[in-house]
């Protein structure tokens, strides 16, 4: 946003898609450092309903997940009057951008994404083209902005490459048009494994509900899954090579309370995994609790979810529209 710049604060923007509710893993991989994020910068963060139709769902059941992620984004104390959060399907521009830089972006250099093909082996019998060109959507969501930085997750930093490919290739012919985005991993960017095999990310998708803490598992349901998580027959706390379901508790432990690892070996030198896993736990129910809280407590307002994402739309808009004329523009549409 051209208006940041004496402030020196940069343009932050992430969208996640709404494809169920959000893990553990998501929040301590992404949630919690866009909320630190928000406090310095200019935020943009929305849900992107237009990358969840790559994958086939009940208009119903798209229309709940959106709305209840929308809500998952205010809860996390994201204030809607400073930063900006909205839908992407509210913003025309999005498909718009996406469709001129298809055009920009090389049938080879998008067959590299990793991502698509583990995709399309996944979802073999419907592999459509928007998932071929998802990545080239994300690119149009990012630069229609001017975001200077976007936190990612290990997953996505290749469609971050080849987004500031495409910006650069665009800005080589016409000029600069684009901003080219950093990618942010944060502090909290450790990837959360899953609770019962710890070698797989922790996924809402697994099958076994063990595996994944959602954000909106009650208290008792955290303390049962972190009890039952897999660990090892040493019953020592410490980190190291072979121990993926200590480190994993370790590593979200660290992430609620903020102790580093040294630290958590000293508090549990001694103790079994007994008096660990009731420490992980009850650290996960208290950081969870009143972001779960605040959840359900905005769900039932449906008439402010409204406002704050006609307001988000408005606001992203106006950004989106300013980048969207100069492209059409710079490619040699006639202009009315
Ligand atoms: N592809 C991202 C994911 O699956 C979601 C996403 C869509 C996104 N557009 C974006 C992330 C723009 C960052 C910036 O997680």
């Amino acid at each position: 946003m051209d208006n940041n710049t004496s402030e020196n604060k940069k343009t932050v923007l992430s969208l996640v898609q709404a494809s169920g509710t959000p893990t553990l893993g998501n929040y301590l991989g992404a949630f919690k450092n866009w909320k630190e994020m928000a406090r310095d910068n200019d935020c943009i963060f929305g849900v992107a309903d237009l990358h969840a139709i790559t994958v086939r769902s009940k208009p119903a059941d798209l229309r709940r997940r959106s709305v209840e992620m929308y809500a998952m984004l205010l809860a996390l104390g994201l204030d809607p009057e400073k930063n900006i959060v909205f839908m992407q399907s509210h913003v025309q521009e999005h498909a718009l951008l996406g469709w001129v830089l298809n055009c920009y972006t090389q049938f080879g250099e998008a067959s590299r994404m990793t991502q698509f093909k583990d995709k399309s082996a996944r979802h073999a019998d419907n592999v459509n083209v928007g998932l071929f060109t998802y990545p080239i959507l994300m690119a149009a969501d990012i630069l229609l902005y001017q975001a200077d930085m976007v936190p990612v997750g290990d997953d996505q930093k290749q469609h971050l490459e080849i987004t500031r490919d495409i910006a650069a290739r665009f800005n080589s012919i016409y000029g600069d048009v684009f901003k080219l985005p950093e990618p942010y991993i944060g502090k909290h960017g450790a990837k959360i494994l899953s609770l019962q095999e710890p070698e797989k990310k922790m996924s809402k998708s697994d099958p076994n509900v063990k595996a994944f803490i959602s954000l909106t598992d009650s208290t008792d349901t955290v303390v049962k899954k972190i009890k039952s998580a897999v660990t090892d027959s040493e019953a020592r706390v410490y980190y190291a090579e072979g121990k993926a379901g200590i480190n994993n508790l370790m590593t979200i432990y660290s992430c609620c309370t903020g102790k580093d690892f040294a630290e958590i070996e000293r508090e549990f030198d001694g103790k079994g995994y007994g008096d660990f896993k009731a420490a992980v736990a009850e650290a996960v129910a208290e950081e969870l609790r009143p972001l779960r809280e605040e959840y359900e407590h905005i769900l039932t307002d449906k008439q402010y979810i409204e406002k704050c994402a006609a307001e988000g739309a408005e606001k992203a808009s106006a950004i989106a529209r300013r980048t969207m004329r100069k492209v059409m523009k710079k490619v040699g549409f006639y202009q009315l």
